[in-house]
């Protein structure tokens, strides 16, 4: 659209974002952020799409996982390290089964903004506004904290950038080189998937002694040695958004300058609203979450309101029904994008519609019901003939124990001992592996009932 003006969100109706008490202080902010250098370069949003367009297709698989909100308080290198370490030990398990590119996007630099189910909390009495994520107010429990600061939104944009010049040293530096796969084991000493991925890092190694004793080339060894990491976040808060918004030189394009990928929430994706106005008019791929209210006009307007084009690789569409409800609404949505004709990348969330409150009063998601939505989202894909084409997980490499169950099993009781999100509760490494097994196992199956269909 080009007559498409990064403000024009300011017209539509807003959910979800705050109301700044300090207009003055909020304009400084904007401005400020408004001569920084963008986060990432339009180039890399445009080979991002290329690898989206092919995952939907079913030529190459997207692997996007992270926090469910990034924080002040938990940034560190080894925190980024190790989620790192833990999207690549699970992308080498999912090539294994699909013998496909994985495309690998984290949930990270840039996750900052978090939509609520209610706009205020009560403890103990006391009603306060809802936390908002680290780059709108603070987690704790006083009024003075959840006043909504501006001022937060530098430090969002401070912390994104150093944690994308790490992963970008990760990725070329040859910290991910394929040679590494023995040394990506994390503290993975004990259990079940810990045996399974050593076993299976043994036969890419000697692989790997096969093809280079054959005498690979230079650029194909270089291929080996460096991956292509992507950042994401829900864009939420669209003065951040709009502030980092940028001409590609390229194309003379509007490109967001926040994050490679950028998606549109549950609640936020009204046609009319403010937020799809924004992402309507970026380069960047996006992506949508559709849950089980998501109408089928709403999904027709949606498609042809951010794809005008029908652009391979724009959309992505990340379902979250929650175990049991697949079946319901999968098919009424592949139904519209097929009478379309519309391009998607079909993407499944098996997080955010299996949360529920445990005995113990945590905010938890059983294991077991994250493993079956992500089977029901295989079946319904392999039943309408469509491409289940990418997983979206919350997740960390840290050991801690926020979702029930897994072969390590975290029980209600041992919530307590580890649970460290801000907010919605994550996989650990250990769950996070072996949900990898179990995608990697359906990929394969997959892989298998189309070549004897060839055959
Ligand atoms: C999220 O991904 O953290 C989130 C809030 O998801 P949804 O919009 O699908 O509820
Ligand atoms: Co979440």
């Amino acid at each position: 659209m080009s007559n498409w003006k990064k403000s024009d969100w300011r017209a539509k109706p807003r959910v979800q974002m705050p109301d700044y008490l300090d207009q003055p202080a909020l304009n400084a902010v904007e401005s400020q952020l408004a001569k920084y250098p963008p986060l990432v370069f339009a180039g890399e949003a445009r080979k991002l799409k290329a690898a989206l367009g092919q995952a939907a297709e079913g030529k190459a698989f997207l692997l996007q996982g992270g926090d469910c909100a990034e924080s002040f308080a938990e940034f560190s290198a080894d925190t980024i390290r190790d989620t790192f370490k833990v999207m690549l030990q699970m992308a080498m398990v999912l090539t294994y089964g699909a013998k496909v590119p994985v495309v690998k996007v984290g949930r990270m630099a840039g996750q900052f903004a978090k939509p609520r189910s209610a706009p205020t909390e009560t403890f103990d009495g006391v009603e306060l506004p809802s936390y908002r994520g680290d780059i709108i107010n603070d987690l704790e429990f006083t009024p003075k904290a959840r006043i909504p600061n501006p001022q937060k939104m530098l430090q969002a944009y401070t912390q994104a950038a150093a944690s994308l010049n790490l992963v970008r040293a990760f990725s070329q530096g040859g910290y991910a080189d394929v040679h590494q796969v023995h040394e990506w084991t994390l503290g993975f000493t004990r259990g079940e998937n810990a045996a399974k991925y050593r076993e299976m890092a043994g036969r890419i190694t000697d692989t790997l002694d096969f093809i280079m004793a054959a005498g690979v080339d230079s650029s194909r060894a270089h291929t080996l040695q460096t991956v292509d990491f992507y950042t994401s976040h829900e864009s939420l808060l669209l003065e951040y958004e709009e502030a980092l918004c940028r001409i590609d030189s390229t194309s003379g394009k509007p490109i967001a300058g926040s994050g490679h990928f950028l998606w549109i929430g549950d609640r936020t994706r009204k046609p009319d609203g403010a937020h799809v106005e924004f992402l309507s008019g970026v380069q960047n791929p996006i992506g949508v979450k559709c849950g089980p209210s998501m109408t089928q006009d709403d999904l027709k307007q949606l498609l042809a309101k951010l794809n005008p084009e029908n652009e391979a690789g724009r959309i992505t569409l990340i379902t979250r029904f929650g175990a049991g409800s697949v079946g319901d609404h999968l098919p009424r949505l592949i139904k519209i994008v097929q009478s379309e004709g519309a391009n998607v990348l079909w993407c499944c969330d098996p997080m955010h519609g299996n949360t529920i409150k445990s005995s113990t009063g945590y905010k938890t998601r059983p294991f077991d019901s994250v493993l079956r939505e992500v089977r029901e989202f295989f079946e319904v894909h392999s039943a309408e003939g469509t491409v289940p084409g990418g997983v979206h997980f919350e997740m960390t490499g840290q050991d801690v124990t926020e979702c029930t169950g897994g072969v390590r099993a975290v029980t209600d009781e041992d919530l307590s001992s580890r649970y460290h999100t801000s907010c919605d509760p994550r996989l650990n490494a250990s769950q996070s592996l072996e949900l990898a097994f179990l995608v990697s196992e359906e990929l394969s199956d997959l892989r298998q009932r189309k070549a004897e269909k060839v055959a």
